[in-house]
């Protein structure tokens, strides 16, 4: 009787796996010449079963070695200020910068990147390669305490120095480019001069990685890497940043400069052109909401990939932990994942101190 049925069904060609007990059938699907079992002989719950088993088999996982911590550092101020914008950020005072270094560090944090805030700012932004100048200052101070211990990265732009806060240069309303190259040249070099580690030219301006790596290499500098912040995309969760670092534009937008984030060939040839221009680490900033763009340089290029999880992501996360409406570290360890998983093999965040905390406790 079955096998009747059995046979209808064949002959009308509905049903191909009803000639034997479903828990018995071997239908194969292959992939990359390997055949694998299909349910129910295969499970993938199985190794789902405990904690134990899902950590064994766990592809990405989180190193507090992964992450770089951004730090702001202003001029002339003598106790540390929480930014609005960022709770749990700070200005760092000059004189309790190195307490904070010494607390990264044992956090096992390998990496750091500069901001500089200023006391003085005019239209050509020409502090930015004072060699007395904030960030120099504090190079030099972290290196003397902290020698080679800790990767010094330091943002190089114009847009906390400059007047007006743009990244480049003015010729009237207009940023000019090749004017802005020789300044931030300028400026990469005078942190190479104080002991920077690694270089990260941010103005989105053409040419700035070459210009930068020839500056460096004229004077032997040839050590010092470059990050390119390849491809900076225009966006609107850089408000926090801004705000705490002082450097929203006077007037008009960064959109001359910061590339369109509607542009997926566009953001790969900026990758593409730091590349050729000598970049040792390409970046992808922002990160959460661009992970496509993570995912396609890392199939662009074998150089390292940076991912910049900005402040704007930082402040999403807070404001919606401290309504109590998510659980803070466990969105921070998800997203990051997440990051990782599209192919970053550094990211910048400013939860990195946090994430460390947790990594540590686990
Ligand atoms: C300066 C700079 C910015 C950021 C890094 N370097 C701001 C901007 O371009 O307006 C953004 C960092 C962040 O939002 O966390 N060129
Ligand atoms: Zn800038």
């Amino acid at each position: 009787m079955k096998n009747r049925n059995v046979d209808k069904l064949r002959n009308t060609g509905k049903n191909k796996s009803l000639d034997s007990d479903f828990r018995y059938n071997t239908t194969y699907i292959s992939t990359n010449n390997f055949s694998y079992e299909l349910f129910p002989k295969m499970r993938l719950r199985r190794l789902r079963k405990t904690a134990a088993i899902r950590e064994l088999f766990q592809e990405i996982r989180l190193s507090s070695r992964d992450f770089v911590m951004p730090i702001f550092v202003q001029e002339g101020i003598n106790k540390n200020l929480e930014i609005e914008s960022m709770p749990g950020i700070f200005r760092y005072s000059p004189n309790k910068i190195l307490e904070e270094i010494d607390h990264i560090l044992t956090l096992g944090i390998k990496g750091i990147i500069l901001f500089g805030i200023p006391l003085k700012k005019d239209l050509n932004g020409k502090n930015s390669f004072n060699d007395k100048g904030i960030v120099q200052e504090t190079i030099k101070s972290i290196k003397k305490n902290f020698g080679d211990k800790l990767v010094i990265i330091t943002d190089v732009c114009l847009c906390q120095y400059t007047s007006h806060g743009h990244c480049g240069i003015l010729q009237g309303k207009e940023i000019d480019n090749d004017k802005s190259l020789n300044i931030l040249s300028k400026t990469a070099l005078s942190h190479a001069v104080a002991g920077a580690d690694i270089v990260a030219p941010s103005a989105m301006m053409d040419g700035q990685v070459k210009s930068i790596r020839n500056a460096l290499d004229r004077r032997n500098f040839y050590n010092v890497g470059i990050i390119g912040y390849s491809a900076k995309l225009s966006s609107n969760l850089y408000t926090p940043f801004r705000d705490a670092s002082h450097s929203m534009p006077e007037f008009g937008d960064r959109k001359s400069y910061q590339m369109p984030f509607h542009n997926t060939n566009e953001a790969l040839n900026e990758i593409m052109m730091d590349v050729k221009e000598g970049a040792d680490i390409v970046m992808i900033k922002p990160a959460l909401p661009y992970l496509d763009l993570i995912y396609k340089t890392r199939q662009t290029t074998l150089l390292p990939v940076c991912a910049y999880s900005v402040s704007g992501e930082y402040s999403i996360i807070k404001a919606a932990a401290l309504e109590g409406w998510i659980n803070e570290d466990e969105v921070v360890m998800e997203f990051t994942t997440c990051i990782k998983r599209a192919g970053a093999d550094i990211i910048i965040s400013y939860h990195t101190k946090k994430i460390a905390e947790i990594l540590n406790r686990s």
